[in-house]
């Protein structure tokens, strides 16, 4: 059940847009959501949106296995928007008829309106000649009930409107930025046809998400693993606005932390709020973890289990614990289930398999958030704008960012040469720009000259990334001047590093982190 007055429920079709149709909505302060197109009538009933979207697709809608939405949704009474798949599917279900197109539509299209009205009130007649993007090789041939509202040179039905019913259709992409009237179709379906309000706010989330988190924790106790990163930090300062001591926050410093990473966001929980944090040193215990473990997946076992032991002892000492908060992220929960609804729900790696050991329920306000909203929310929340512009840092921490053993002294390297690495991207005004910047430690060791010395010491590689959302990735086209001075900082300032490269592999083939 949502708790939100006013949904917009998109239904997905499989196109690679559709979180972008979601985000264009969420822009103008309309709360929505995705939902596999096979969602049962009853869950969207429940749901009780003001308007349904059906998104585009890969699919011909005329293919025997092509995903097709339940017919009722047009007997609900609701607005409906299709965009391209969605419309053929909406015009199809309705009596029309899609046929495979002579002449495919790729790329930019000029939309000539002969109705400015609907989805396109507002937008100028003259010349009503606007551009937009489209992408199908399947054109709407027939359309009883409907008619025109657009055309394009390749679409007689660029766009569509029921005479009766508040059901509309554009074959072209109205969420990508290519499409300039984009923006303006979306409110109009949004405000107009589904008589929305622009009343979804960080605030306005704020209070419904307190109101849950009460409702469901009651007088139970909350308890947190703190990282020192946006979302946990996010999560902790929500829950807390909701429920205030019941929430207990753990930090453990697992001695692979970089250096000052999780320092100001404790001073911060510490001194400007009530939040309860326990804090736990188990820097020896790690270490003594990984003595003599080369294998990235075997040191990534060790962290984890470790972690959980930690934290099992720590809830054990609370008592009735019954809640774990954890800022699992829109994508996540996206990502997730395909469209077809038939992927097994893959687990979160925040605190990976806590929830199902420690038998505990789980609370996730930030699950219908994107990355950028919870910035938003966390600067709402009153969160110091280092801790929410931060960088996203590995659960395992610079325990991936060593290759070979993990020692003190390699530690000490790397830490050094992160803060070099990060302290220039931030003066010279990159570090926002990249995704990620950081440092890794590689065991080799080569042979140089200081002095009048020769040296046979470590290699550090640089590794700055530009990224959406950390699915794919592409090295940062970082100037050469910068990495000059990143390069003579580390192996002027950081004993043991005679030598500095840069990584310019993407992702893939390669991953972010090294490991
Ligand atoms: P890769 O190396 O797989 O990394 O390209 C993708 C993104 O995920 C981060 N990362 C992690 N984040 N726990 C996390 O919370 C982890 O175990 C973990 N491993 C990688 C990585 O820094 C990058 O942003």
């Amino acid at each position: 059940m949502s708790i939100h007055d006013e949904t917009i429920l998109i239904l997905d079709f499989g196109s690679q847009t559709t979180q972008l149709i979601a985000r264009r909505i969420r822009e103008q302060k309309v709360y929505c959501e995705i939902h596999p197109y096979s969602i049962d009538l009853s869950s969207i009933r429940e749901m009780a949106p003001r308007g349904i979207i059906l998104s585009g697709g890969p699919a011909s809608v005329y293919d025997t296995d092509a995903p097709l939405s339940d017919p009722a949704i047009f007997e609900l009474g609701l607005p409906i928007l299709g965009i391209c798949y969605g419309a053929q599917l909406m015009i199809q279900q309705l009596g029309g008829r899609v046929e495979k197109a002579v002449k495919r539509e790729f790329g930019k299209a000029e939309l000539a309106i002969n109705y400015t009205r609907g989805l396109f009130a507002g937008l100028e007649t003259d010349p009503a000649r606007h551009q937009v993007w489209m992408s199908h090789g399947d054109r709407i041939e027939e359309a009883p009930g409907f008619e025109a509202t657009a055309i394009s040179s390749h679409s007689p039905f660029a766009a569509l409107r029921h005479h009766e019913k508040p059901f509309v259709a554009v074959q072209f992409h109205p969420e990508v930025a290519h499409t300039l009237i984009g923006t303006d179709v979306l409110r109009n379906f949004i405000f107009g046809l589904c008589e929305c309000s622009p009343s979804w706010t960080m605030h306005s989330f704020i209070e419904s998400t307190v109101e849950a988190i009460k409702a469901k924790v009651g007088s139970g106790q909350v308890i947190c693993a703190l990282s020192g990163g946006v979302d946990s930090s996010v999560t902790a300062a929500l829950v807390h606005r909701a429920i205030g001591d019941q929430l207990t926050c753990i930090y453990v410093n697992n001695g692979l932390m970089r250096t000052g990473e999780s320092g100001s966001i404790l001073r911060y929980f510490r001194e400007k709020t009530s939040l309860k944090v326990v804090d736990i040193d188990a820097c020896d215990f790690f270490l003594g973890e990984l003595a003599g473990v080369v294998d990235p997946e075997i040191k990534r076992k060790r962290i984890g289990l470790g972690f959980i032991k930690i934290f099992e002892d720590e809830a054990q000492k609370l008592g009735e614990v019954s809640y774990l908060a954890q800022g699992t992220l829109y994508p996540d929960v996206i990502e997730s289930v395909s469209f077809r609804g038939e992927a097994p729900i893959k687990s979160h790696h925040n605190v990976g398999g806590l929830p199902e050991i420690m038998k505990l329920q789980l609370i996730e306000p930030l699950r219908e958030l994107f990355k950028d909203e919870v910035r938003e929310l966390g600067l709402e929340l009153g969160l110091p704008e280092e801790a929410i512009f931060r960088q996203p840092f590995p659960g395992p921490g610079l325990g991936i960012r060593i290759m070979g053993e993990v020692t003190e002294e390699r530690l000490n390297i790397i830490r050094q040469a992160d803060v070099i690495v990060l302290e220039e991207m931030k003066k010279n005004g990159w570090y926002r720009k990249v995704w990620q910047s950081f440092a890794v430690l590689l065991p080799i060791q080569t042979v140089g000259v200081m002095g009048d010395g020769r040296t046979y010491e470590n290699v550090v590689a640089l590794r700055a990334v530009d990224s959406r959302d950390a699915m794919t990735a592409d090295w940062s086209h970082l100037p050469y001047d910068l990495l000059g001075i990143i390069s003579n900082r580390i192996i002027n300032e950081v004993r043991g590093v005679n030598r500095v490269v840069y990584d310019i592999s993407s992702k893939p083939p390669a991953t972010i982190e090294w490991e």
